[in-house]
Order: C-alpha cells, then structure tokens, then sequence
C-alpha cells in the first residue's frame, strides 16, 4: 500500500488517482504521528471523527517526512512541529487525543515534557496531576516575559491565584530568574494559512498569529516555535525553515463529512464545503467562509436525493449558517478576525473564574483593575486597554478539534454557543442553538 501511494504521489496530476487514494493505508487508524517516525503524509486523507470525518490536503502532493523540519524533532525534548499539530486533529491536537496519548504511553510521550506539556516545570512530572491542564483542556504553557522586552506597561500585575504554582515559582514565576508571566493556552490550526495569514497578500494582513498576535511572520513564529516548544539549541537553518513554511501554506482542513449530513464536499458546486473546495478557495478564507457560503450550500447536493434524518441536519446546518451571518460574522470575518479582542473568555471575575487557571489582576495607569485568566496582547503591548484581547481563531475543522477559545474553557461546540448566548444576553432559542452547532460542526 505504501508503494502504491507513493506512485500515485508521483502521478500528482492525475486527480482520478489521487482521489482513490483517500482514506486509504493511511486511514482512520492511523492517528498519532510521532516526531521522527518518518513515512509519508499523503496527498489526501480523512480522518475519523465524532461528528464524521476532517479531511486534510497536500496541495502541492505527498509529503516525505523524512528529514523535514516539520516532523522531525528539532531540539532536545523528542517533539517535533507535528506532535502539537496532527493531522487528524485538524493540526491543532484535542484534549482528548492528549488523553489516549497518556494511557497508551503511560505519561512518557514528549507532547507532555515538563517545560510546557506540564503545568509547571519543577512538578513531579511522573504525576498525572502535574499535567491537568494539558490532559483536561488541551492547553500548553506559554511563558511571557514580563515585562515585555523594551516596553513599558502602563498597568501593574499581581498574582491572585496560581493553581499550578508558576507564576509563583522561584524560578519560573513573576520574581523568578527570569521574570515571566505564565499562561496555558490551545494549540492553533497550522492549516489554511495561505488563506488567513500574511501569505495571501505578501505580508500586509496585520496582526493575525498566536492568541496575542506576537509573531508577525510563519517566520519568526517557526523560530519562536522550534527554541520554546521544541528547546532547540541554536536556530533553524534557512533549509529547515523554507521546508516548514513551504509545508504550512500549501495543507488545508475542514469536516468533510458528516455523520448525519453525509458528505460534506461537492466539487460541482461554486462554492462548498470541505477541504478541496477550500484549497480551491471555493469557500472563500477560513475566517470569512460565510461570506463565500450561501445557506444554500448546505441543502441538498444536485443530483444526490436527501431525504429524512439527512435533510433535516442539512437544513439545520443552512439556518444555521444564517444565524452565524447575522450574530457572528461582525467578528468572525476577514478583517475583524486579524484583531485581537476581549469577548470575556480571559477576563473573568471570581465568580466566573476557572479554578484550574491563574487568576491575575491588572491595575492601569488610570486607577481601573482588570482579573483576567490571560492578560494576552496586553502581555505582548504593555497597554492595559489590551488585556484579555485575544486573536479569533480560524473556525475550521472544528469537530476535530476540541476544546475550544484559547484557554479551552469551552469543552463542545454547544458550550461555545451557550457561552456567547450568556455574554450577549442573545435568548437563542434550542431550535437555534443546535442549528449553529450543526453549522460549526461542518466546517
Ligand atoms: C508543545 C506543543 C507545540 C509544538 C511542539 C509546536 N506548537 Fe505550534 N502552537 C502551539 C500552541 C500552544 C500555539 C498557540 C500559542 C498561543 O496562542 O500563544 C501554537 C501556535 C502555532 C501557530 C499559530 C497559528 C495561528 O493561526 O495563530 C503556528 C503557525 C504554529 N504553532 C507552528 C508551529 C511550528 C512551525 C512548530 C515547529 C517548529 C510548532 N508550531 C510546534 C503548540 C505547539
Ligand atoms: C465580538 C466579537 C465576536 C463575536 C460577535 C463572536 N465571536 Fe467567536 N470569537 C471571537 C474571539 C475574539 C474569539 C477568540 C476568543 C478566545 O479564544 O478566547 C472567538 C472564538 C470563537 C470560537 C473558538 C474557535 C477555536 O478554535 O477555539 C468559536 C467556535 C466561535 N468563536 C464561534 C462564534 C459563534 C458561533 C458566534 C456567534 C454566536 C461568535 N463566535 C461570535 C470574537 C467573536
């Protein structure tokens, strides 16, 4: 079978084949990828999922991984890019896929290394409990030095609560050796990219990478990536980074299918779902795709009938798509979603507080306080009007990826809904919250 996909690598242009070539050796049991275990990833997959499947595309074919700097490891700890960004998992990894990877290795696996698969460095890291937030939220600490390089904030941080004892380690924490501030935070989409970042128009798209926005460029953000994430001594060649930006722009994802709605893609269309029509930019950019979508793209496919249990979870995913573009797409469209903003997921009263997260307070130059769970952009600008301001992600591929918002505080897709008609008072009604989650799991 090996031989086989790699031939039809060979023969990139010969789509028939290539479409044979889904969900094939490769297929749905093939989940984990481990930093250096060589191989290929195809030109063409789909992946299992609860809802039914995510997809994935090499646009530019089959992808050797031996001696690519994406999935080899490029540091010390045995990870590589691809141990946070799995395939399967639409390239993030959900806490659930965290979960397995524990009781089948037994903790060792290096997604969960000390300096940030773990709560905090200096725990006893054989405990399950020293890596809660990993394997309950998903989430990876990110240490900000504090204060940010050659700025000066306009606000003072204090600790109020440091569950995980970090921001108040001797070492690692605010008054550590090197001052730094910790928050823990989901794994984003390393797909799609051409279409949401500054590769699409050659470096102008703004602010757009990282919960914070921190990195301008897929550039510095590899570099950043391979020092922190992957403790590499030194810094990527210019070989290793070409090969991983080169490898970033051209993978897309989405849901393909559903297990409900059946497939999810039809190429017919001038404009539909899936990662093909995506890469085809049929769906227009991950962040603005309701733009591109008309409500009409997700009713019945021309020529293939759809009748009972099909229809209905089609046509509630199409009112669904309307409910999104009158409540949601003022945020989630092209230009809104390069900004970073303050929905209320990282400035959170006590009342609301995630107990498992450190709890921080924020006092401004103007005397007002701010409690914040992650003080983000404000860690990057030092501008306590930016505190809690978070990047939207890319809302694609995301059945196969929860939890969601970038502190995982949202365990389904119900709960982002929930949580939004709570914060805007909105009063959707069941009927229109299980369309809007029929729309999201789609995409
Ligand atoms: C230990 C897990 C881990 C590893 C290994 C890892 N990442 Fe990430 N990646 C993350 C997390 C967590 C974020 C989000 C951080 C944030 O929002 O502050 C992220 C974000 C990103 C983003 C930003 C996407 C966006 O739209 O904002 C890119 C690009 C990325 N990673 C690429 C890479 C590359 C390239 C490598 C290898 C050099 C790599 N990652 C290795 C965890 C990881
Ligand atoms: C006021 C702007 C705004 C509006 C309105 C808005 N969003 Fe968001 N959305 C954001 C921001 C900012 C984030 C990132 C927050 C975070 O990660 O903490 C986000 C994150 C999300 C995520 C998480 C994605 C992921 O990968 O974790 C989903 C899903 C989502 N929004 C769906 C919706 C839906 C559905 C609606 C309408 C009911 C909506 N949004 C309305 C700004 C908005």
């Amino acid at each position: 079978m090996k031989w086989l996909l790699f031939s039809v690598g060979a023969l990139a242009s010969a789509a028939l084949l290539i479409a044979q070539s889904r969900g094939n050796a490769y297929g749905p049991s093939r989940i984990w990828w481990d930093a250096d275990q060589g191989g290929f990833l195809p030109r063409a997959e789909d992946y299992d999922n609860a809802e039914g499947t995510a997809g994935m595309i090499n646009l530019n074919g089959i992808v050797r991984a031996d001696e690519h700097a994406f999935f080899v490891a490029l540091g010390t700890n045995g990870r590589a890019c691809i141990t946070c960004h799995q395939p399967s998992n639409s390239m993030s990894v959900s806490a659930a896929t965290l979960r397995e990877r524990w009781t089948e290795t037994g903790g060792k696996d290096p997604v969960f290394a000390a300096i940030d698969g773990s709560n905090c460095p200096n725990l006893p890291q054989a405990a399950m409990a020293s890596h809660s937030l990993t394997l309950n939220r998903g989430l990876f600490r990110i240490a900000m030095a504090w204060p940010p390089p050659s700025v000066k904030p306009d606000f003072t941080i204090e600790i109020v609560s440091d569950p995980t004892g970090c921001n108040t380690d001797p070492v690692y924490g605010l008054k550590g050796t090197k001052p730094a501030i910790s928050v823990f935070r989901r794994p984003r989409v390393v797909a799609n990219l051409a279409l949401t970042t500054e590769a699409a128009t050659g470096g102008t798209r703004g602010i757009s990478l990282m919960a914070d926005g921190r990195e301008a460029t897929l550039r510095t953000q590899a570099i950043t990536a391979a020092l922190t994430h992957e403790q590499m001594q030194g810094t990527p060649t210019a070989a290793q980074l070409t090969q991983i930006l080169e490898f970033e722009r051209q993978i897309f994802v989405a849901q393909s299918s559903d297990v409900r709605g059946g497939l999810l893609e039809d190429t017919r269309g001038p404009f539909t779902l899936g990662p093909e029509s995506l890469s085809e930019g049929k769906s227009g950019s991950p962040v603005g795709i309701v733009a591109a979508l008309t409500p009409d793209a997700w009713l019945a496919r021309p020529g293939v009938p759809v009748a009972g249990f099909q229809k209905e979870f089609r046509d509630s995913a199409s009112r669904g798509s309307a409910v999104f573009l009158q409540h949601c797409a003022s945020c989630h469209n092209e230009t809104a979603a390069s900004k970073p903003m303050d929905i209320g997921t990282a400035n959170r009263g006590a009342r609301e507080a995630l107990k498992d997260l450190p709890m921080f307070r924020v006092t401004c130059a103007t005397g007002q306080v701010i409690y914040t769970q992650d003080p983000a952009r404000a860690l990057v600008t030092g501008k306590c009007a930016d505190t809690g301001a978070i990047v939207p992600q890319q809302l694609r591929g995301l059945a196969a990826r929860a939890p969601y918002f970038a502190n995982g505080s949202a365990a389904t897709l119900r709960d982002v809904v929930d949580f939004y008609d709570r914060r805007y008072a909105t009063g959707y009604s069941s009927q229109e919250k299980q369309d809007l989650v029929n729309f999201l799991k789609t995409l």
